[in-house]
């Protein structure tokens, strides 16, 4: 049976000092289900400092996919693994649409990942014009095997996907569960395709846009959904820990 995974994406938000509170709080009063994984994607900066949480696994938001080099600004697998950093989000549609992220540069990170024993959190989704026109399907498809391509069913079957469609995320808009488990099953499809059903059948697929918790049980209730990536509620500790509640049920 698949573990659920709920992952919070601060994104660009809170201050050091913020950040370590939440994580002290969030030890005091998680009560971590066995079978859920909980993971926090911070920024960059409060990472090192972060790494003593027991419960709550770190994630890092993006990545370079070179070790090392003249690449001003940029952070390298190696680093994120030397300071406990256990995930790593890839290819987030805000990457995608405001850093040029390309499905090339993705499955560069992705195998990068591997390389540095970091498990990878890759996203895809449609945007709203993709979505009105009946694209979504293709577009979806065409994002997974892009990502995936060259890596091992091992490495495929660590992959966590989340299924963020665009136009549902920050919005307040949600995609119906049945909506999102339907684009879930069609990912699962994919990989079996590309890999294997066992694969598919171990693979982790998450939702995310604008999930709370009073829609992430009807979420999580779908077949093929097996998790959340949640920004916005996540940011809360008593919002993010109601998630994690519900999800458990
Ligand atoms: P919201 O939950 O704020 O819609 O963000 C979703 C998201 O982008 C998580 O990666």
């Amino acid at each position: 049976m698949r573990k659920t995974v709920i992952a919070g994406n601060w994104k660009m938000h809170k201050t050091l000092d913020e950040a370590k509170a939440f994580m002290t709080n969030i030890n005091e009063k998680l009560e971590k289900p066995t079978h859920t994984d909980v993971i926090v994607c911070a920024p960059f900066p409060f990472l090192s400092s972060m790494s003593h949480a027991d419960k709550v696994s770190l994630g890092a938001q993006n990545m370079h996919y070179e070790t090392s080099g003249a690449f001003t600004g940029e952070v390298s697998p190696v680093m994120l693994q030397h300071i406990g950093v256990q995930y790593v989000i890839i290819g987030h549609s805000e990457r995608r649409m405001y850093f040029n992220e390309t499905d090339d540069t993705v499955n560069k990170k992705l195998h990068a990942a591997f390389k540095h024993g970091l498990r990878p959190i890759l996203c895809v989704g449609e945007s709203l014009e993709q979505y009105e026109n009946g694209e979504t399907e293709e577009h979806i498809k065409q994002q997974v095997k892009k990502a995936l391509r060259g890596l091992s069913d091992k490495q495929i079957s660590k992959t966590i996907i989340a299924y963020e469609p665009i136009w549902a995320i920050g919005t307040g808009k949600t995609a119906t569960s049945e909506q999102a488990n339907e684009v879930c099953k069609l990912i699962r499809s994919v990989v079996s395709r590309v890999s294997s059903i066992e694969t598919s059948d171990d693979i982790i697929i998450q939702y995310g846009g604008s999930v709370k918790p009073d829609n992430i049980g009807e979420l999580l209730a779908q077949s093929d959904i097996d998790g959340a990536l949640v920004g916005g509620a996540s940011l809360e500790v008593d919002s993010f820990l109601e998630l994690i509640r519900v999800g458990a049920q």
